[in-house]
């Protein structure tokens, strides 16, 4: 009875999906976390300000985003790249905390992706109206690990497809703590994030906030010498 009283309700969904093989979709499993990753955003961005990336076709993305961790995302005249410098101030991105590194890695293990160990978090702001157009995840050295990504406030329609932008996507609805992974067979998936819907989070107030933990950088090559 009491299931039926909170069925629906948001706070109680700990529900999982598994829209495909190597994705798996964690309802509520940053929900504890959130308010101090949120905090932790917030001083990374004193840092490391949000940032509207122009695209190198000269694009402004509706996104702002910012990184921690080793490696950012950054983009130049020769397209995206990772980078362990963030390009306005010409400083090293903010460390990742450690909370957000650790979340990432249980969340994989959840997914079957044991020992994943992000080295950059890309944090992207969402105003409302803000979109992620149909995209692959391609620009990492290694698709060996998997992608994770935690979703903060305001609530996201996910498009999960195929390996062909044409291909069909699933409808993944993220909300406030929700963790999303893909990886193994379903890596290169296409994904898209649809416009974010007005209205108000308490946490974020008219804002999406998602982190994505990747490995972006050369998979350490343990026993090899001079490589
Ligand atoms: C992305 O595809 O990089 C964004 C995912 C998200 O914001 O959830
Ligand atoms: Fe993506």
């Amino acid at each position: 009875m009491i299931d039926d009283l909170f069925a629906g309700m948001d706070l109680y969904d700990d529900r999982r999906e598994a829209p495909a093989e190597g994705a798996l979709v964690l309802h509520g499993y940053g929900r504890t976390e959130a308010p101090a990753f949120l905090a932790a955003v917030g001083q990374i961005a004193e840092e490391a300000p949000f940032r509207h990336i122009v695209t190198p076709a000269g694009y402004r993305m509706s996104v702002a985003v910012t990184s921690c961790g080793p490696l950012g995302w950054a983009t130049d005249a020769q397209g995206y790249r990772y980078s362990p410098i963030e390009p306005e101030s010409g400083r090293p991105w903010p460390p990742m905390p450690k909370e957000f590194s650790d979340l990432a890695r249980r969340a994989a293990a959840e997914a079957g992706f044991s020992g994943f160990a992000p080295d950059t978090c890309l944090i992207n702001r969402y105003a409302v109206g803000s979109r992620i157009s149909l995209h692959q995840d391609k620009h990492e050295a290694t698709y060996d690990a998997p992608i994770v990504s935690l979703s903060l406030g305001l609530p996201a329609i996910f498009l999960f497809g195929g390996f062909e932008r044409s291909a069909p996507t699933t409808r993944i609805i993220l909300g406030h703590g929700d963790v999303m992974v893909w990886g193994g067979p379903s890596r290169l998936r296409y994904h898209a994030v649809q416009p974010i819907k007005p209205g108000w989070h308490p946490d974020t107030g008219e804002f999406r906030i998602s982190l994505t933990f990747r490995k972006a950088g050369r998979p350490r090559r343990e026993g090899v010498s001079g490589a």
